[in-house]
């Protein structure tokens, strides 16, 4: 019966291996089996799983889009401004702030929303190890990104007197580690229930040639489709579904190194809602038309966010007929969703396009040695999110003050780093407690004279701060507050 067996698997595998090097040929890639000969078993049931789970046609048509560099123009003319709700300031438009608030509350207290914030990022201008979450970012305490965003979903919690929930994406190498990372901390005091994980999808990385690079002898260098992949991984991971059983209709999306974002801002719901918006924006004006944001704006009757790489200089400084600029309105990565709208844009099978990414990519080359290139070397290939916007039948861009809702960390130092992160951090605190009537002194640039951390469990907001007793804090000496 064994040798039957044997006997029967044996030309099985030789002919499944035929048929992935026939394919392999068809496509360009047959060096990825270059090294069979050296793997053991393990690694060429690895490197075949590998290579079955890749979708040639796809990959096929990233190649050629790469290759042939055919990027559509874009007539710049034809570009308008959005139109925004800017920051109240006339009693009217204070009143509509105040009443798309309550409407917002009440979806979160109904349980009509959720936190979702894409994690599946590579992070490989920090040069963490591990998930960027799970960075020991709190100025004073030390804690991670992961357990920021979790008290502000547990203040929210204790506010509004309803369980939310909070999708937390990641990426095949991340997965394992970000759910370590959550049961190691007890999720932060969250329930397990509460917190629901799923992986985006990963994609082949290629050379300057469109052959795909080898991370080792028997391993496709892959890496995660960007945050547009989330839509895929929504579906794909049956997320989607779960959020209409639920009640679920608004996705609060953030990205996980904004550490101070609102991670569920009932005013951002509210307008969202009283637009009838599919899909909606948080923006603030560019620092300067040079600025490395995207901004939001409107091509051809439909909302699109052109990134700054796109930008030229001769068009940063584009004016719309009634003389404002076009591209001023800098888009901050935070969104809300339907939760309607992803599941039908996914059933319908729309894709989003994909933006190529020339990289520093670690390979291994035609002799089998493991190369870390000091030149960008290699193509990903990824999705962005606010390309879903084309699709979107209605969206509201609120205007928000970036001091109060943007610290994206990317670098270690300098320009939206680790350190400009936890200084706009606490300068905020400096800020609320200011507020409150607290004696906070801050240097030239603004920043706060001594180190300043608030547990958002302790206070969200100014407005938390004002039912403390906060006499007994000493403004010359570090302040924490938990
Ligand atoms: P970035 O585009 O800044 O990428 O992601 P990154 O991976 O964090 O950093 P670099 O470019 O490698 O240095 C913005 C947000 O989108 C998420 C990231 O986790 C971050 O929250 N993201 C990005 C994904 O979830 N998946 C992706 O494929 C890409």
């Amino acid at each position: 019966m064994l040798n039957l067996q044997k006997k029967k698997s044996a030309p099985q595998t030789k002919t499944c291996i035929r048929r992935i090097r026939n394919k392999l040929q068809n496509y360009n890639q047959e060096h990825v089996l270059r090294w069979w000969k050296q793997l053991d078993d393990i690694q060429r049931k690895e490197l075949l799983q590998d290579i079955e789970s890749i979708d040639f046609e796809l990959m096929k048509k990233l190649v050629n889009k790469y290759l042939e560099r055919k990027e559509t123009p874009i007539l710049f003319d034809s570009i308008k401004s959005p139109e925004i709700i800017k920051i109240p300031g006339t009693e009217h438009e204070i009143l509509r702030q105040r009443e798309a608030r309550k409407i917002g509350e009440q979806c979160i207290r109904d349980g009509k929303a959720a936190c979702f914030v894409v994690a599946g990022g590579q992070g490989t201008r920090l040069g963490f190890e591990g998930p960027k979450g799970a960075y020991p970012i709190g100025p004073i305490s030390g804690n991670s990104i992961f357990q920021f965003h979790a008290e502000k979903i547990l203040k929210a919690q204790q506010k509004y007197n309803v369980q939310l929930m909070w999708y937390i994406m990641t990426s095949k190498p991340l997965h394992k580690q970000t759910i370590k990372f959550f049961e190691d901390n007890k999720y932060f005091g969250m329930d397990k229930d509460q917190v629901r994980f799923f992986s985006q999808r990963m994609l082949p990385a290629i050379d300057k040639d469109g052959k795909f690079l080898m991370s080792s002898k028997h391993e496709i260098s892959k890496s995660p489709d960007g945050h547009g992949g989330a839509l895929f991984a929504l579906r794909e991971s049956g997320v989607i579904r779960e959020m209409m059983k639920k009640g679920i209709e608004y996705i609060s999306y953030f990205q996980v190194d904004n550490l101070i974002v609102k991670v569920l801002d009932p005013v951002f719901i509210g307008y969202h809602v009283k637009a009838g918006a599919q899909m909606s924006n948080k923006v603030t004006p560019k620092i300067a038309p040079s600025e490395k944001v995207g901004a939001v704006v409107i091509v051809d009757k439909k909302y699109s966010v052109i990134e700054y790489s796109d930008l030229p200089e001769e068009h940063m400084r584009d004016k719309d007929k009634d003389g404002s600029s076009k591209f001023n309105a800098g888009s901050i990565a935070i969104h809300i969703l339907n939760t309607e709208f992803v599941k039908s844009l996914t059933e319908k099978g729309i894709k989003l396009p994909y933006h190529i990414a020339e990289k520093n990519i670690p390979y291994v080359n035609n002799s089998g040695e493991y190369i870390k290139p000091k030149n960008k070397n290699g193509i990903k290939f990824e999705t962005f999110i606010f390309d879903a916007l084309k699709f979107a039948k209605n969206v509201a861009n609120i205007e928000v003050i970036r001091e109060n809702e943007f610290s994206p960390i990317k670098n270690l130092t300098g320009v939206d780093s680790v350190e400009s992160g936890r200084q706009l951090y606490m300068n905020r605190c400096a800020r609320w407690l200011k507020e409150v009537g607290d004696n906070i002194s801050f240097d030239k640039k603004g920043n706060a004279k001594i180190r300043i951390e608030i547990s958002p469990l302790f206070a969200n907001s100014s407005d938390d701060l004002q039912q403390k007793d906060l006499s007994s804090i000493d403004t010359t000496k570090d302040i924490y507050l938990v």
